[in-house]
């Protein structure tokens, strides 16, 4: 990865980055956590951390993230809120519409996300999306954004990653320049931060349903208390949780540890 190059084609932007590559780091998230300082409310300067390898990339729910030289795009950024927590459980929802916008400028039409926020082609992962909290109750809050996506991933990769996985060149036939696609993001996620702050999820809640691969779907959800609960997929609500018709009639399960398969 190429700093001057991802940071030239961002120069346009109103926003600046103070980005950081690392040849080799445990996690972008875990760094930017435990480096982390409350900063004033200023955005001028968006603290980005990419890693050419993640020795410890961590996933949503306790899970790993496998990824290798080359093999991918990983990286986190710091964003702050004004707004508490209970405004931003949308926030990893709405991401995810920043990542599948740039796809589609790339040309890639087929990534559809899988709630809350799984970047999938024909159901194999993409990429993948971990937001975490810091700050007070009430605000200000800080959001530690890492996304991670396979751009090429080997063999002995994809056989350490615990689900069907498919990277950009498996679905492009193309090999797609990093710092390109880097330099993208960046600015759609400023976009897509910025309207998330005034607007919140509603803003982006139609997108997302159209992007959603699992729509209508007969799904099951695991549940942090080890019960799960199945149902067809009817919507999500403005605040981002998924809404399920069940046999029980329709509930509501909000963004946390949960994970969603299709059902048998
Ligand atoms: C998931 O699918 O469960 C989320 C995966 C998020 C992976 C990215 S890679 C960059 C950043 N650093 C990490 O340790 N994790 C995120």
């Amino acid at each position: 990865m190429n700093k001057d190059k991802i940071l030239q084609f961002t120069s346009n932007s109103l926003f600046t980055f103070d980005l950081k590559i690392f040849n080799i780091i445990d996690s972008t998230n875990s760094f930017l956590l435990n480096n982390f300082e409350p900063l004033p409310l200023n955005k001028d300067s968006i603290p980005v951390i990419a890693a050419e390898i993640q020795t410890k990339g961590r996933g949503r729910i306790g899970r790993s993230w496998h990824s290798e030289l080359g093999s991918g795009l990983t990286f986190s950024l710091i964003w702050h809120f004004r707004e508490g927590v209970a405004k931003l459980t949308g926030l990893s929802l709405a991401i995810g519409v920043a990542i599948i916008r740039v796809l589609r400028a790339f040309a890639v039409n087929q990534v559809n996300l899988k709630w809350p926020n799984d970047l999938l082609y024909d159901d194999c992962k993409l990429g993948g999306i971990l937001v975490e909290l810091r700050g007070k109750i009430s605000g200000p809050t800080y959001a530690i954004i890492g996304i991670g996506i396979n751009f090429n991933l080997s063999l002995p990769i994809k056989s350490a990653i615990h689900q069907n996985s498919t990277d950009l060149f498996q679905i492009t036939g193309r090999y797609q320049d990093r710092n390109v696609f880097l330099s993208a993001l960046l600015l759609e996620l400023c976009n897509t931060l910025s309207n998330f702050e005034v607007y919140g999820f509603s803003y982006f809640r139609a997108e997302w349903i159209s992007y959603h691969a699992y729509h209508g779907k007969s799904v099951t959800l695991f549940l942090p208390n080890n019960s799960f609960v199945s149902g067809r997929v009817d919507s999500v609500n403005a605040d981002g949780s998924i809404c399920l018709l069940t046999s029980s009639g329709r509930h509501s399960y909000s963004v946390g540890d949960i994970s969603m398969r299709l059902a048998d």
